[in-house]
């Protein structure tokens, strides 16, 4: 490892193939390009070659066995769009594999701050030609619709022509494994061709999607640096240039731009294709790299960490912050996927993984982005309220588990549908970005319609027993129980929605009753509503056992028998992939964090103690089989005093992909769990909250760090913390005074002020 900044591979492990394609995928929130190599492994080693486009889908048909009321037809899937990355190099009829002739030297690098992928090959051919080659990637985030390749190739010991292929296919497939809930099953051929071209050296290929008729172009325009004669050759799926480099130079530069346009985005797939492809082929990749360096200058000023301590520890924390904000959609159709867009896994869906584990990011650190996330949800509330409908509500939107375009595709309604929680973690998150940023003209743009169509559904599905808002039949976080009553996850969440919907509704209504009105027209919302909203969260059922004092995780959940752990070998985990969902449904046992996360979440709800051994409890029975578990559990541990606990967390989501712990990044990376590391020492180590009136933290460094330092924006103020083990310094860098909390004491800093306060 050179360095934190660069995250590298010298190996040819062919186990460590699939998996080193997610970890070096590049992606700029539109099109994402898995780390697959350009003249392709030997067919004896498994591969998933994949170029996705961000909310670029297929409609396809689900088969049920027993098909009941309003279950979803169909759904959307990610496509892996046409290949540009095929590249060839030729020596004496010979074609460049690494995996033949002789290797000198070899690595793969990815620089997260120049935002490149390199890999460089120092390459003998089997007739003793001396090869060294750099070819360097890069996902413009400049020029969202680029993916470029660069060669720099050095010709050591000879001076004979090359041939280079440089190719396009629309020969295409999904990747599936029926074996496994959490990657695509189904169709794997997904794309057709409509057209191929070639004309003034640019080749284009147009593709379809059968059934949502969703058109991707890729042009591709060619510039290299020596003398060359070039031929075009195409077949039904595939054109390719082939250049004939001549000898005279030793080194040879030559740039492959790929352009992307799709139909959800382009009126003219070829046409913009076409012109991106001209204009763009002007720039020297030279210059691409500087301002994509630019660009990951003004993210990094705002996210990085710095910690003083394991070298691989940052590395991975940097790794996480850098795929999240190479994942997350620049624009208002498109989200961040569960994987980003580096494979296939949870076929390019948006969970509440946005919401609750990599908004709090954003908002913190790059809320322009973060908006783009909320708007999002604003833009699908349609699709959500007909949900409602379909599901036999009378009012108020049920936004979908999983989705792409805003329709459900969750066909496992148990562990999909019946999770609620997904519309009280929208609303959530917009407050919390009203909270961080102040922006209350957002929220009534984009926020409002949402908070109060999310609040309805909890009327719809809820009821007043002996006084009591009660709300039965949903899913909690913790997918290893299912279809309960009163989980306390959703009654809070749903609490916490209710009653900002009835503030901000009173606020409004005193503050600016002409938009009120307007509102009232046009969602039909009344005071009368309101009150309900009011009546419900004030008597929100919150299950609490005096026995134990914890906050049971719904109404039957403490009367089923614990899970045998002990009995459990280690290979049966996680146990969705060994035991029928209905086993497990019988026990004590959590897929991942639930009720202590809504203890982090709504923290002000119940009293400290109640918060420590419900922690105790649920502890011990959590499996952590998702990757969304171990962040609520450091952050959790850092708050009740475990501090060495909540390291041991920490490290656990830190280097998840980079180490493969799950065993399945080779299905693309954990993206809520990449905001999870972020939250784990911001929300953990930090204990920072936002609360109505103030930011607080409540700093608790582990034990084997020197210093931790980090960033992030409070109401348009850049405030920077430095925690070491006696002290913490706060500086506002910002323009205007706020108030922060460090463990108990509230301060107003103002612009350039520092604070300095004992831990
Ligand atoms: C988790 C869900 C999550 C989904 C996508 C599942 O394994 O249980 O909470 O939303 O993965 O990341």
């Amino acid at each position: 490892m050179e360095n934190e900044w660069i995250v590298s591979d010298y190996s040819l492990d062919e186990n460590k193939l699939l998996k080193n394609e997610s970890i070096f995928n590049v992606s700029n929130g539109y099109i994402g390009i898995r780390g697959n190599f350009e003249e392709k492994y030997p067919e004896k080693y498994k591969t998933i070659r994949g170029t996705y486009i961000n909310a670029f889908y297929e409609d396809t048909p689900i088969t049920y066995g027993e098909k009941a009321y309003a279950f979803p037809d169909s759904m959307q899937k990610i496509v892996n769009v046409i290949d540009s990355q095929d590249i060839d190099i030729i020596i004496d009829g010979q074609k460049l594999s690494i995996f033949q002739g002789t290797l000198k030297d070899f690595s793969r690098k990815l620089d997260m701050k120049k935002g490149c992928y390199i890999r460089e090959i120092w390459w003998v051919s089997p007739s003793g030609k001396e090869l060294k080659i750099k070819i360097s990637r890069l996902a413009s985030l400049d020029h969202l619709e680029l993916f470029v390749i660069h060669y720099d190739i050095e010709k050591v010991n000879f001076d004979e022509e090359i041939i280079i292929e440089s190719s396009i296919s629309g020969d295409v497939e999904n990747f599936i494994d029926d074996n496994d809930p959490r990657v695509g099953t189904g169709h794997a051929k997904i794309l057709s061709v409509n057209s191929i071209t070639l004309e003034d050296e640019i080749m284009q290929i147009v593709s379809q999607t059968k059934n949502a008729k969703n058109i991707v172009a890729v042009t591709t325009k060619h510039v290299c640096s020596s003398t060359y004669e070039c031929i075009f050759e195409k077949t039904d799926k595939k054109a390719k240039s082939i250049f004939t480099i001549k000898p005279g130079k030793k080194v040879i530069n030559f740039i492959k731009y790929n352009i992307y346009t799709d139909s959800l985005r382009h009126a003219d797939v070829v046409s913009i294709g076409e012109e991106k492809a001209k204009s763009i082929s002007k720039i020297p990749f030279e210059m691409l790299v500087k301002t994509q360096e630019e660009h990951l200058s003004e993210f990094w000023n705002l996210a990085d960490i710095d910690i003083e301590g394991d070298e691989k520890l940052r590395q991975g924390l940097k790794y996480n912050l850098y795929q999240l904000f190479q994942a997350v959609g620049r624009d208002d159709r498109s989200n961040i996927t569960a994987k980003g867009l580096s494979g296939e896994g949870y076929e390019g869906h948006y969970f509440w993984d946005t919401e609750i584990y990599i908004l709090p990011f954003f908002i913190l650190c790059y809320p322009k982005l973060a908006k783009g996330l909320l708007r999002y949800r604003y833009n699908i509330l349609g699709l959500a309220r007909q949900r409602a409908l379909e599901m036999g509500h009378k009012k108020g939107a049920a936004y979908p588990w999983r989705t792409i375009i805003g329709k459900e595709c969750s066909s496992y309604f148990p562990a999909g549908t019946a999770q609620y929680h997904i519309n009280g973690d929208i609303a959530y998150s917009y407050i919390q970005y009203y909270l961080a940023t102040g922006d209350l003209d957002f929220i009534k743009e984009f926020g409002l319609e949402v908070i109060f169509e999310t609040a309805r559904i909890w009327i719809e599905i809820g009821h007043f027993d002996k006084g009591l808002f009660k709300i039965d039949a949903v899913t909690g976080p913790d997918e290893y129980t299912a279809i309960v009553n009163n989980n306390y996850y959703t009654n809070v969440m749903a609490k916490f929605n209710l009653k900002w919907a009835s503030k901000l509704y009173d606020e409004f209504r005193n503050k600016d009753s002409e938009f009120i009105r307007e509102l009232s027209k046009r969602i039909n919302i009344e005071e009368k509503e309101v009150r309900l909203f009011e009546k419900a969260y004030k008597n929100m059922y919150l299950p609490y056992d005096e026995e134990l004092k914890i906050n049971p995780q719904d109404d039957s959940f403490l009367h089923k028998a614990i899970w045998d752990f002990e009995n459990t070998p280690s290979e049966n985990y996680p146990l969705l992939l060994n035991y029928h969902p209905l086993t497990i449904y019988r026990y004590q046992v959590l897929k991942q964090a639930d009720t202590v996360l809504a203890h982090f979440l709504v923290e002000d709800e119940v009293e400290f103690n109640i918060i420590k051994n419900s922690y105790d409890y649920y502890e011990k029975i959590t499996t952590h089989d998702s990757s969304l578990s171990c962040a609520a559990y450091s952050i959790m541990a850092s708050k009740v005093g475990y501090t060495d606990l909540a390291y041991k967390y920490f490290i656990e989501t830190a280097r998840l992909d980079l180490d493969d712990t799950h065993g399945n990044t080779k299905d693309g990376i954990h993206t809520a769990n990449m905001g999870g590391t972020w939250m784990s020492i911001v929300y953990g180590f930090a204990g920072l909250r936002i609360k109505e009136d103030y930011i607080s933290l409540s700093p608790k460094l582990p034990e084997v760090w020197e210093q931790l330092k980090f960033g992030f924006l409070y109401k348009g103020n850049h405030i920077k913390v430095s925690m070491k083990k006696d002290k913490t310094e706060i500086i506002n860098e910002g323009d205007s005074r706020i108030n922060l909390r460090v463990n108990s004491i509230l301060y107003e800093v103002s612009r350039g002020k520092k604070i300095q306060v004992q831990n």
